[in-house]
């Protein structure tokens, strides 16, 4: 492992493994957020946050926060944190890097004795990956303030409705204005990149230039149940029909758009439901999620546009019924800011690591915080860019390599921003 770096690569490889085993042994690696293991996470993560000296607490949007103040409190917060919750069966590296990240750069930065002026924080945002609730970002966006009424009004499989749950995992929704944050001054995010441009071109760090814009979309199809032996196909209303079309609809446009080489866009159905759910039984309702990305709002309206469209005619021509046209939650496209990417480079530089510019098609509580500070990442690479799935793999060297480039920016930047 490198030695001479700023922090200790070691100390982070055995916490990132440490946090990976605390999983549903039968789907690694699954912390799913607002589940009993993710509270078991989230307990073993406060409580390494409070043995590096940190004053730790659970913000109102529900974001596991660990703060050191600085010498001179009124010239404002770095923060630097991921999320800790995964995706049903993903991988041990995404969010949780960037969390064990930053607990690694405020252990080390105390540790060499440094007095930062700002005040440093840790922080692991509330249930990054898309929940059970139907929502991403959960944290970051209420610590944006740009949570919405009706969103803190969504219910999981079992009926709980999202205000409950933040609740119930230590925040405050009756106070979520409290979690708006106007002290932030440069905000870090590692994570591992989740594509191929790092290890293609054998690039230490990439500095991420822009975060794609998110759009999911709910569409419910409701036909009638029947019998799939006696009833004739044409007098038929079966739900599936017009879900199957979309799914055609969703991957020929999103190809036809890609064409265009006017920014990327992708689109995804990963949700997909019939009820009642018999091979004899004419599906009476059809529920489908799509996951559509692009860093061209443009791209996007035109998208959901002709989804809005198409949708409403396949319900037409099979006799159903488009019950539930609904945007979930939307996000446009967010740039990191300029001046951190340019201290993350110099960083880079120092250390002696090579980095390139890179655009993110995934999400990240960066965008968010974005709304409300300067706010920047560094990606690390990943093995074949492999993500979402157990596989994931990222080398220690390369988490140490990236951690330092921020641990580095951090310093960089308490002596610059007077
Ligand atoms: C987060 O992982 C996302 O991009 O969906
Ligand atoms: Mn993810
Ligand atoms: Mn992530």
């Amino acid at each position: 492992m490198t030695s001479n770096l700023p922090i200790d690569g070691r100390r982070l490889w055995d916490d990132l493994i440490h946090l990976a085993e605390i999983t549903d042994p039968a789907k690694p690696y699954t912390r799913r957020s607002f589940s009993p293991l993710f509270d078991e996470g989230r307990l073993w993560l406060r409580q390494r946050f409070e043995a590096a000296g940190l004053e730790t607490r659970i913000d109102a949007a529900g974001n596991l926060i660990g703060r050191r103040a600085g010498s001179e409190p009124a010239a404002g917060t770095i923060m630097i944190g991921s999320h800790s919750d995964t995706v049903p069966s993903g991988g041990r590296f995404d969010g949780t890097a960037g969390v064990l990240a930053a607990l690694e750069i405020a252990r080390s930065i105390a540790q060499s004795g440094t007095a930062l002026r700002h005040n440093l924080e840790v922080i692991d945002f509330l249930a990054e990956e898309p929940s059970e609730f139907g929502l991403s970002c959960i944290g970051s966006r209420g610590m944006a303030g740009v949570m919405e009424e009706r969103m803190l009004a969504y219910t999981d499989p079992s009926g709980e409705v999202l205000s409950h749950a933040i609740d119930r995992v230590g925040g405050n929704v009756s106070a979520l204005a409290t979690a708006r944050r106007d002290d932030i001054k440069a905000f870090f995010e590692l994570h591992i990149e989740q594509g191929l441009v790092l290890q293609d071109g054998k690039i230490d760090v990439g500095i991420v230039t822009a975060i794609v814009g998110i759009t999911r979309i709910e569409v419910v199809f409701k036909g009638s149940a029947d019998h799939a032996g006696t009833t004739p196909m044409h007098l038929r209303r079966d739900a599936f029909t017009p879900a199957a079309k979309t799914a055609v609809f969703v991957d020929r446009v999103a190809r036809e758009l890609v064409a265009r080489n006017a920014g990327l866009f992708v689109a995804t159905i990963g949700i997909a439901s019939v009820a009642p759910g018999a091979s004899n039984v004419v599906p009476q309702e059809a529920r489908i999620i799509i996951d559509a990305r692009s860093e061209n709002r443009a791209l996007m309206d035109e998208f959901l546009a002709r989804l809005d469209t198409e949708t409403a005619a396949f319900a037409k021509e099979s006799r159903t019924e488009r019950a539930v046209f609904a945007r979930l939650s939307d996000t446009n496209p967010t740039a990191c800011d300029a001046g951190l990417r340019e201290l993350l480079r110099d960083s880079a530089r120092a250390l002696g690591f090579s980095s390139t510019d890179i655009a993110s098609g995934a999400g990240h509580d960066a965008a968010f915080v974005a709304r409300i500070a300067p706010s920047a990442m560094v990606f690390i690479p990943c093995r074949d860019g492999k993500s979402h799935a157990p596989e994931e793999w990222a080398e220690p060297d390369a988490l140490a390599a990236g951690t330092a480039v921020i641990a580095e920016a951090v310093l960089r930047f308490d002596r610059l921003d007077a």
